[in-house]
């Protein structure tokens, strides 16, 4: 094609340039039949192209239609399904954190049309989230249904973790904490090593797509929690009330007998064991950035209770006193629970850590 174009185009230029050449040969096989033929391809040409392109935009606007409206659909199942009763009282911004839940295991009554907000607690091992969570389950429109994930099948794809917290949120999970009809927030909390961090892409998705509210809930004191997670592994073993493991109390007597144990810490291990214990909180942060959250340090909610106000504000729920039975095990100073105490010391003094020597509680 293109070797023919070019002929044609010395063909032409010669009957353009030289007219005396057209006497010696047939005027119409060479001076005008190819100067009109030329145009003549090129508007096909022009024209072919036009319709391809036209039928090339078309078609990718057709399947992005199809696209958004495959979107639009199940968007409006999933809308469906949380039957719309929208006060006109709720600002748009609020619109995609508020559901409407219609449970197949039950039915919510006179409070079909009661808003419900969706959270998790996302946090680690020893950082308080047992006492925050029993603090969160004594308000009456609050269910917290304690550390689903910790059972590893749940957690162990991402179509597994999708289907619990859909369960979940449709108010179809069956725990102590449950208050049915009348929730105004249902979650659960979560360890930040259950799977969290594994599969924070598509948890992510999930919680911006199906408006979940992320709760925060960390520890500044490193070192103390270590004392928790040694003192608390201490216990599994050794069962020190009366033959049974309690992670947690409700009486003084109890929290002492578990208090009297001190652990000696691996001074070689600590702080590789505090740098993982920071790195898995940073990360956790980090991969949740995007979503809608609070962040509370566990050390905060117990010196000033007004924090958990905070908490009840971020999830739009009515004020009330929150309560615990929960009773701290480690109210002394760190010192005098921990065994090597100079050695901990030693260690850590001069590193980014050696402001944890200083905690109380
Ligand atoms: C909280 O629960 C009570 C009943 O237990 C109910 O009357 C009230 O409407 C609920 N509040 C909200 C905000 O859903
Ligand atoms: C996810 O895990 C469940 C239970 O372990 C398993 O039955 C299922 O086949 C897994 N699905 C995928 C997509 O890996
Ligand atoms: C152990 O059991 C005894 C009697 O059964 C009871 O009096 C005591 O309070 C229990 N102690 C603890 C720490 O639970
Ligand atoms: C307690 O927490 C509230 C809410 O976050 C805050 O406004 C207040 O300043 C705190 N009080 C103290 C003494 O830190
Ligand atoms: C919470 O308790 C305090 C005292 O413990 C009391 O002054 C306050 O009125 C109570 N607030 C509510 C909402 O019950
Ligand atoms: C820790 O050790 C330093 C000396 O290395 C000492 O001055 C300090 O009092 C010790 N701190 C505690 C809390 O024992």
């Amino acid at each position: 094609m293109e070797e023919a174009g070019r002929d044609q185009d010395r063909t032409v230029a010669v009957a353009v340039e030289d007219p005396s050449s057209v006497s010696t040969r047939d005027p119409g096989s060479v001076s005008t039949k190819p100067a009109r033929r030329y145009p003549l391809a090129l508007w096909v040409a022009i024209l072919g192209l036009i319709m391809l392109v036209g039928m090339y935009i078309f078609s990718l606007s057709l399947r992005q239609n199809g696209m958004l409206f495959g979107v639009m659909q199940t968007n409006m199942i999933e809308k469906e399904r949380e039957k719309p009763c929208h006060g006109p009282s709720i600002p748009d911004t609020e619109i995609p954190y508020v559901h409407y839940p219609t449970p197949n295991t039950y039915d919510r009554k006179e409070c079909a049309c009661n808003a419900v907000r969706f959270f998790a607690i996302l946090s680690m091992q020893r950082s308080g989230s047992g006492w925050f969570e029993t603090l969160l389950n004594s308000h009456e429109n609050i269910s917290s249904n304690g550390e689903i994930f910790s059972v590893k099948e749940r957690r162990s794809n991402v179509t597994t973790i999708t289907k619990t917290l859909d369960k979940l949120y449709n108010l179809d999970w069956y725990s102590s904490a449950a208050k049915n009809e009348c929730t105004a927030a249902v979650g659960l909390k979560w360890m930040l090593n259950q799977g969290l961090l594994k599969n924070h892409q598509e948890i992510v998705e999930y919680f911006n797509r199906r408006g979940v509210s992320v709760i925060f809930l960390l520890r500044r004191n490193l070192l103390q929690r270590y004392v928790s997670i040694l003192a608390n592994a201490h216990d599994s073993a050794m069962k020190q009330l009366n033959g049974t493991h309690k992670a947690h109390v409700h009486s003084r007597d109890e929290a002492d007998v578990l208090a009297k144990y001190k652990p000696t810490i691996d001074k070689k291990m600590l702080i590789s064991e505090l740098k993982r214990a920071d790195k898995l909180a940073a990360d956790g942060l980090a991969n949740f950035k995007n979503t809608q959250h609070i962040v509370l340090y566990y050390e905060d909610v117990v010196k000033n209770h007004t924090k958990l106000m905070d908490v009840l504000d971020f999830l739009k729920l009515p004020k009330t006193n929150l309560s615990s039975r929960h009773v701290k095990i480690h109210t002394k100073r760190l010192r005098d629970h921990i065994e090597n105490w100079a050695d901990v010391n030693n260690t850590l003094q001069g590193t980014r850590y050696e402001s944890f020597l200083n905690g109380r509680r």
